[in-house]
């Protein structure tokens, strides 16, 4: 496994609507290891393989301590081929989010606070769950990436589009909130 150069925005692929896995053979394995080994590499929360330049719907996530996201409660590692979801409550929470593909940059972003997952791991077994709040918020973030969106074409306003410098000096100063209203 290797590390991969993660494509950026405006990379053509990563608004594409990737295609589902059939094989769960050794290019399967393969791709889920580099995504492992990138996601690990550049800190990610969490990688989707059009990130990697492979339009499969394959996507990886989980942590236990992030430095890009200090504030947020530990997600169990999962792969998930051939993800999909239901929510399970229409309330959304608004959230800053960031992406591996739009470098330096964090937006504020509404996601379903709830979702019931499902998908298959590596080994081509089935799996679901529950999913809420940070973990929901990034199996959504995801599967968006599965379906061509990135996370500023979800975001309602635009002013709430910061540079990450910015970000965190706001958000360690007494005025984070400042921004969200
Ligand atoms: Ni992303």
């Amino acid at each position: 496994m290797s590390r991969q150069t993660v494509k950026l925005m405006g990379e053509p692929n990563l608004i594409e609507v990737s295609t589902p896995v059939v094989d769960f053979g050794d290019s399967l394995q393969l791709l889920i290891a580099d995504l492992k080994e990138t996601m690990k590499a550049e800190g990610g929360v969490g990688i989707a393989a059009p990130q990697i330049g492979c339009n499969q719907r394959v996507i990886c996530l989980g942590f236990e301590k992030n430095e890009r996201y200090p504030d947020k409660a530990a997600v169990p590692f999962q792969v998930l081929v051939n993800p999909k979801y239901e929510v399970l409550s229409q309330k959304q929470i608004v959230d800053w989010e960031g992406c591996l593909s739009v470098p330096g940059l964090r937006g504020l972003v509404a996601r379903y606070e709830r979702i019931h997952y499902r998908g298959y791991n590596e080994k081509g077994e089935y799996v679901e769950g529950i999913a809420s709040d940070f973990h929901a918020r990034i199996i959504q973030h995801e599967v968006d990436h599965l379906n061509g969106i990135l996370f500023p074409f979800r975001m309602d306003n635009l002013k709430h589009l910061l540079f990450q410098s910015v970000y965190t000096r706001l958000h360690t100063s007494p005025l984070p909130k400042a921004v969200d209203s």
